[in-house]
């Protein structure tokens, strides 16, 4: 009966916690958190609230209650060192040090290992720190997407026809990144669909997880800002339909040279979960960016799916032998949608935007799953923050009945809230195969 951490207070966190507490080892959860995640506080025998820089308060925490393991959710305690700050004190993790973290916080740490190691999967790319030839290399390439050199919660890449049109703009746009972040990765744009291949890692194994497409737009027909995710879904093939299955290999091939390229660089295993954003394209699959975690939405579509012990696995990863362990998931559709404020991701002044806040009420959400992530629960109930704040989950045999509980699932949740119509629908799935034909020709 194992005492273990988990770091994070997001819906990812939330199905994270879930999937430990359905161990048959009978853990006892222990979470620390940013803000009280009532799903999380549910699960848990004792809870802290606290700072994700606040390693000292983590850690105490930590050794007050014996933990075995930690487990962390987000990428920020990665970046600011959690894990190199509970390993003297005796504790391991699932989640890499600082210093491999830096395969999700150094965009330009990623690229520029990819192409040390012959990777396969990189776009033509440049990382600048001043804007000296940066016009030159802009002027040389037929698409453009601009990254800035550092977290960003998803929200910071900027890609030509979305974001900008001309060179001139992206030039400006260099200009404004190179003041805010000091350091500028410009890419070639590629065309085709995105999938999230969120593998778990050991150092040396990789591991992968049914794969999964993210929504980042705001508004159905993904139109809108960037958002941190509106929803995703998964086939209960594990793939997905404008995939190969050579597609799938490709991603999966690129993650297990990236794992020793680490060894070799750091001389560190990477322990925790890599998550590729991958782009199937004419040519092949091309790395967009890794991350550090699981994927917020995309670990709801498939910790509930797991069949395997989760404590298990990460007992595994801990100790170097994922080798050993058969790691399964349930042969079912998933369709996620995140019930958001109004105002989510609108700019300030536009009259939605005063939705965040409010307060909501939950109902039935009948066969759907339920994972809160940026609530506040008062005294007199559930109120809105300003970013993403349930996500309901459906799961069945196929996608369509899938995204009926999910439809039903959002429908309970009243107040000022929105959500996207269209994940999961035959007509955007149908899309996403049309645009792949067309691209493969
Ligand atoms: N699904 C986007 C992210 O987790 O970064």
């Amino acid at each position: 009966m194992p005492n273990i951490l988990l770091i994070g207070n997001g819906a990812r966190e939330h199905a994270m916690a879930e999937a430990i507490m359905r161990s048959g080892k009978k853990p006892f959860l222990f979470s620390y958190m940013k803000a009280n995640n009532p799903g999380i506080a549910a699960l848990s025998v004792k809870t802290k609230i606290g700072g994700y820089s606040d390693l000292e308060a983590i850690v105490l925490f930590a050794r007050e209650n014996k933990i075995e393991f930690a487990v962390i959710g987000p990428e920020d305690p990665l970046n600011n060192g959690v894990v190199d700050a509970l390993t003297p004190a005796g504790i391991p993790a699932v989640g890499p040090t600082k210093s491999l973290a830096r395969l999700e916080t150094s965009k330009s740490f990623t690229r520029n290992l990819v192409a040390k190691y012959n990777i396969p999967g990189n776009p033509q790319f440049k990382v600048f720190t001043s804007l000296e030839g940066v016009e030159e290399f802009l002027n040389s390439l037929d698409g453009i997407v601009l990254k800035p050199d550092g977290l960003t919660g998803g929200k910071g890449v900027l890609v030509q026809g979305d974001h900008f049109t001309s060179r001139q703009e992206a030039l400006d746009l260099c200009r404004q990144i190179l003041t805010g972040s000091g350091s500028l990765i410009v890419e070639e744009k590629f065309d085709g669909e995105e999938f999230s291949l969120q593998c778990l890692c050991d150092g040396k194994t990789v591991a992968g997880t049914p794969l999964v497409q993210d929504h980042k737009r705001r508004f159905d027909g993904d139109r809108g800002p960037n958002t941190g995710g509106m929803g995703s879904y998964s086939f209960p093939d594990h793939s997905l339909p404008f995939l190969k299955p050579s597609d799938i290999e490709e991603g999966l091939e690129i993650t297990r040279q990236v794992t020793a390229a680490l060894l070799k660089e750091t001389g560190s295993p990477y322990k925790g979960v890599m998550y590729g954003g991958f782009i199937a394209t004419k040519n092949g699959v091309k790395l967009l960016e890794y991350n550090a975690r699981f994927g917020d939405p995309e670990a709801m579509n498939i910790l509930p799916l797991l069949k395997t012990d989760f404590v298990e696995i990460c007992k595994h990863i801990i100790a170097g032998t994922l080798d050993r362990l058969k790691i399964e998931f349930e042969k079912k559709a998933t369709v996620c949608k995140y019930v958001v404020p109004k105002g989510y991701g609108l700019p300030a002044g536009h009259p939605d935007a005063a939705s965040s806040k409010a307060k909501i009420e939950v109902g039935d959400v009948g066969k759907a799953r339920l994972y809160y992530s940026s609530v506040d629960k008062k005294e007199d109930g559930l109120y809105l923050s300003s970013s993403r704040a349930i996500g309901i989950v459906g799961i069945a045999d196929t996608l369509d009945a899938a995204r009926r509980i999910t439809a039903k699932g959002v429908k309970a949740v009243k107040g000022p809230v929105a959500y996207r119509e269209d994940i999961g629908t035959d007509a955007l799935i149908q899309k996403r195969i049309e645009h792949m034909k067309k691209i493969r020709g």
